[in-house]
């Protein structure tokens, strides 16, 4: 491995190797104001720290909701977080990213209910306060495997993602097919309401279909091309969305603001790779101020292609081009560049999990600087999703019981087991062990 794995012990030292490798990600020793209260969809959120999308692999092949399901966002609802950001729910079947991945419509929208009915009394009865329940609508564009195996559906055809292996012309998606989305992301929006939820976002990152339109510059017609042309999509899905908010259930969007791929390939980027945020910022304003969205997710890269971006790491399927640091930096300063130029706008920071303990320290850092309102926390919170009560506790985390950065949970759902923390969770032991035994035979 090219960078030493993180083994710091102090606030200093991670402080010192910022400085060692000139880049900044803001952290403070107190950690109290993450539970100072903020107006949020209406309500009062007690604590600003959220689980963020993660998704499980583990719904019925309906779609719905299975118990394992609901048994993870129970643990998400007596852990404490104020939000809970719900794992990527396809609305279109073609656009499922599996077979076990949740699938919003009408005839799972009961078991949905069902669950947020239990989430809400579960964090009622554990902490005193229902957490704020947000369903992530998606469509998994390139990366859907509705029935198991890859069925993608493109925009464009990308050299960085595609590589050696083009993806047939003929699932480039047309334009009367990206016509037809926004009507059924509204759709989804009522749904989704009925179900109890308190907000939709309207999903636009990590590669997958809305996030690939915004970086459409090559493509031709109506959804290619011009910012007006490329954004057509996120905006008249938001529209159709907004047709279902009242003052107990909105609209919001997890945005990644830079693909990590040089332009004309990748959004928020210029030629050499660079952040180049007056898209993301422009876009960003139309969303507050044309469209009263009131919270951004902010996020960033994609997964499949250049997971350091969306989620620095020790261990990953390959090795990281930067030292994890540099992606952790950029993830706040991008951040920290929406929020300066909108401070009325909410914004849910990501990416807090690789600095391990410091993560609360993180957050922290993060509303005190105002970079951002709320963090979402990723893979901590497979490892202790306790981890809100945890910090609200003792004011940082158990060293021994942290998020080790390891790969470990996005191998298991690229090889199709349900999700968890295979350092932390014996329950997902044996499903690596399998992973490893598949790899073997290979
Ligand atoms: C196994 C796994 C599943 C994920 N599922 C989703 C998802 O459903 N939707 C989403 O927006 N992000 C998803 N993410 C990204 C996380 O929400 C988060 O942005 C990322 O892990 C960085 O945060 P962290 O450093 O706290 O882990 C997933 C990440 C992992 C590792």
């Amino acid at each position: 491995m090219k960078y030493t794995p993180f083994h710091y012990k102090t606030i200093q030292e991670v402080e010192n190797k910022e400085k060692e490798l000139s880049v900044h990600f803001p952290l403070t020793e107190n950690t109290a104001d993450l539970f100072t209260p903020i107006k949020l969809f209406g309500r009062s959120v007690p604590s600003r720290l959220g689980v963020a999308p993660m998704e499980g692999n583990d719904s019925e092949e309906s779609g719905a909701p299975s118990e394992h399901t609901v048994q993870r966002y129970l643990a998400y609802a007596r852990g404490g977080a104020g939000v809970i950001w719900y794992e990527a729910t396809t609305v279109v079947p073609e656009g499922r990213s599996g077979k076990h991945q949740l699938l919003l419509n009408k005839e799972t929208m009961p078991a949905f209910k069902e669950m947020n009915e239990r989430i809400k009394a579960a964090g009622k009865e554990a902490n005193g306060f229902a957490p704020l329940l947000v369903l992530q609508a998606n469509h998994s564009g390139r990366y859907s495997k509705p029935h198991g195996f890859p069925e993608p559906l493109i925009a464009y055809h990308n050299p960085y993602y595609e590589k050696n292996n083009p993806i047939a012309d003929d699932r480039i998606v047309s334009d009367e097919y990206l016509d037809r989305l926004p009507e059924k992301f509204g759709a989804a929006t009522k749904l989704a309401k009925e179900a109890g939820f308190d907000a939709i976002d309207i999903k636009s990152c990590h590669g997958y279909l809305f996030a690939e339109v915004a970086s459409a510059y090559t493509r031709k017609g109506p959804h290619g091309g011009s910012f007006e042309n490329r954004f057509r999509l996120l905006i008249d899905s938001i529209k159709a969305a907004k047709k279902y908010e009242d003052d107990q259930f909105y609209i919001t969007c997890r945005l990644g603001i830079y693909d990590g791929f040089p332009y004309p390939y990748g959004w928020g980027s210029d030629q050499e790779n660079r952040l180049e945020l007056t898209e993301p910022l422009k876009l960003a304003k139309i969303l507050k101020e044309d469209l009263g969205i009131e919270l951004l997710n902010i996020t960033m890269g994609n997964p499949y292609v250049d997971s350091h971006v969306t989620r620095p790491f020790d261990q990953g399927k390959y090795e990281a081009p930067e030292h994890p640091f540099v992606g952790v930096a950029r993830m706040y300063e991008g951040t920290k560049a929406i929020k300066d130029a909108l401070p009325d706008l909410l914004l849910m920071a990501s990416a807090p999990s690789y600095v391990r303990q410091f993560s609360p320290n993180l957050a922290a850092g993060a509303v005190a600087g105002k970079y951002a309102d709320f963090v979402n926390f990723g893979r901590e919170s497979f490892a202790d999703p306790n981890f809100p009560n945890e910090i609200r506790k003792t004011g940082t985390l158990s060293r021994r019981k942290v998020c080790i950065t390891c790969g470990k949970c996005g191998d298991l759902i690229r090889a199709g087991f349900k999700v968890g923390c295979v350092v932390h969770n014996p329950e997902f032991k044996p499903y690596y062990a399998e992973y490893l035994k598949q790899l073997k035979n290979k």
